[in-house]
């Protein structure tokens, strides 16, 4: 098995990993950097559980080999929260009471910043169909979507750009 040098910036902090080529993002995430918020369901890219962000992208962390994401930028949920206080859309999912057991939750918060941050005022259809690659099995969408209106309509409110999503 061959191994490779890696950098990665995740949640602003630059790790440089040494991985083999069969290690996934998500198991560096998880079982190297102790980042767990990131969720292992599927495996097989159907589920977004395992969704972080790459920039502003939502990726399938479960679907990248390590050695494929050097250089990226990559948020986590975790990353989400700056000095302890939670993110808009993090916040706007406490408020609406959008989590059950809180297995997509991750996955789902990540969707929701990256659909806001392409696009601040998406209506109800818009957010239905950002959330087709995020699966919940408590199927709690509906908490989910007012969570998302909840976030937008905050930053409406307050002048926010989405740097301060
Ligand atoms: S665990 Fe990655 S999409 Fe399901
Ligand atoms: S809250 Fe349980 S899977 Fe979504």
């Amino acid at each position: 098995m061959s191994v490779h040098d890696i950098t990665l910036t995740v949640n602003g902090r630059k790790v440089r990993l040494t991985v083999k080529s069969n290690e996934l993002l998500l198991n560096v995430l998880r079982d190297r950097l102790l980042l767990t918020g990131a969720k292992y369901g599927c495996g097989i890219g159907e589920c977004g559980a395992c969704t972080v962000l790459h920039g502003r992208e939502c990726v399938l962390s479960c679907f990248i080999p390590a050695v494929c994401a050097d250089g990226w930028e990559i948020t986590t949920a975790e990353g989400l929260s700056k000095d302890g206080k939670l993110s808009v859309v993090q916040q706007a999912y406490v408020d609406k009471a959008a989590i059950q057991c809180g297995f997509c939750t991750p996955g789902m918060v990540i969707a929701s910043t990256a659909l806001l941050y392409e696009n601040p005022e998406p209506d109800e259809a818009e957010i239905k169909d950002y959330f087709r690659g995020n699966y919940c099995r408590c199927t709690g969408y509906a908490a989910m979507i007012e969570a998302v209106k909840v976030a937008a309509m905050r930053m409406k409110e307050r002048g926010c750009d989405d740097e301060e999503l």
